[in-house]
C-alpha cells in the first residue's frame, strides 16, 4: 500500500529556506490585509451557518488567486485546486516575498494552481505559547477530501521545525521528520505548533519525472475533470 507521508528533502532545493524563513516573518505584518481565516473543515457550521474556526490564530496567505472571469459560479472552487488553468500569481503578495517565490519556481512541478502558507500568529504580537485547539493541536485534524480517484500532487515545506505535521496511520501520528513532503490528504492529518510556525503547500501538476519517482514508473496525474466541478464535495467526516 501506498505510503501516506513521503518525505521529499532529498529531491528538492531547500537551500534558501532560512532566508525565506526569515523573509516571511519580517514581510508577513506588512501583508496583514491580505491575512485569511485557515479552515480545515470549511463543512462545519455553527446554528448561524457560519463556517467554524479551527483556531483564530491561525492564518492563511496566498500568493495565487483564481481568475474570476474563467471560473463558472456553480462550480464547487474547492476542485480547481490543483487546475493551473484556473490560477493568477497574486503578485501584491509574491513581489514582498521573492525569496519564497523563487524557491517555488525550483519545485518539481509541470505547473502549479493553488499556492498558500498558513501560520499562526496572535493579533497583535506572535506568541509566546503555543495555541492550540481543544485536541491538543494547530488545527483540526481532518482529511482534505474523500474521492478515491484524486490524488493530490502537492508540496509541503515548513519553514521551521516550529511547525510538524502528521498523518494518521494505524491510528498513530506518522510525524514528518525533514522540512518538506508530499501526504496523502485523503488520510486524517493534523499540524503542532510551538507557537509560531509557517508551512506552504503548492498544489499542481507534478513533471512526469517527479511522478514517477514518488508514485511509480508510468504512474498519471489523478485529477478531475471539469464535468465534476459542477458537483459539491460530499460530507466525509
Ligand atoms: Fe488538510
Amino acid at each position: 500500500m501506498m505510503k501516506g507521508l513521503i518525505e521529499l528533502d532529498e529531491y528538492l532545493d531547500l537551500s534558501d529556506l532560512d532566508s525565506v524563513n526569515k523573509e516571511f516573518e519580517e514581510v508577513i505584518g506588512s501583508l496583514r490585509d491580505h491575512w485569511r481565516m485557515f479552515y480545515s473543515d470549511t463543512r462545519e457550521t455553527d446554528e448561524d451557518g457560519n463556517l467554524l474556526k479551527d483556531n483564530p490564530n491561525v492564518h492563511m496567505i496566498s500568493l495565487s488567486k483564481l481568475d474570476e472571469d474563467l471560473v463558472n459560479d456553480n462550480w464547487d472552487r474547492y476542485f480547481l485546486l490543483d487546475n493551473s488553468k484556473y490560477w493568477i500569481n497574486d503578485t501584491n503578495i509574491t513581489e514582498k516575498l521573492p525569496n519564497l517565490t523563487k524557491m517555488i519556481s525550483k519545485l518539481p512541478f509541470e505547473n502549479t494552481a493553488r499556492i498558500f502558507a498558513v501560520f499562526t500568529r496572535n493579533q497583535l504580537r506572535f506568541s509566546k505559547r503555543p495555541i492550540l485547539t481543544k485536541n491538543g493541536n494547530e488545527i483540526a485534524n481532518h482529511r482534505d477530501h474523500p474521492y478515491d480517484k484524486w490524488r493530490h500532487e502537492m508540496i509541503w515545506i515548513r519553514f521551521s521545525n516550529a511547525k510538524k505535521i502528521f498523518i494518521m496511520e494505524n491510528n498513530k501520528p506518522n510525524y514528518i521528520k525533514g522540512s518538506s513532503c508530499w501526504f496523502d490528504s485523503r488520510k486524517i492529518h493534523g499540524t503542532e505548533t510551538n507557537g509560531y510556525g509557517v508551512s506552504l503547500r503548492v498544489d499542481g501538476e507534478f513533471t512526469s519525472e517527479f511522478r514517477d519517482k514518488l508514485f511509480g514508473q508510468g504512474s498519471k496525474w489523478m485529477t478531475l475533470n471539469e464535468k465534476d466541478y459542477d458537483n459539491y464535495r460530499k460530507v466525509w467526516h
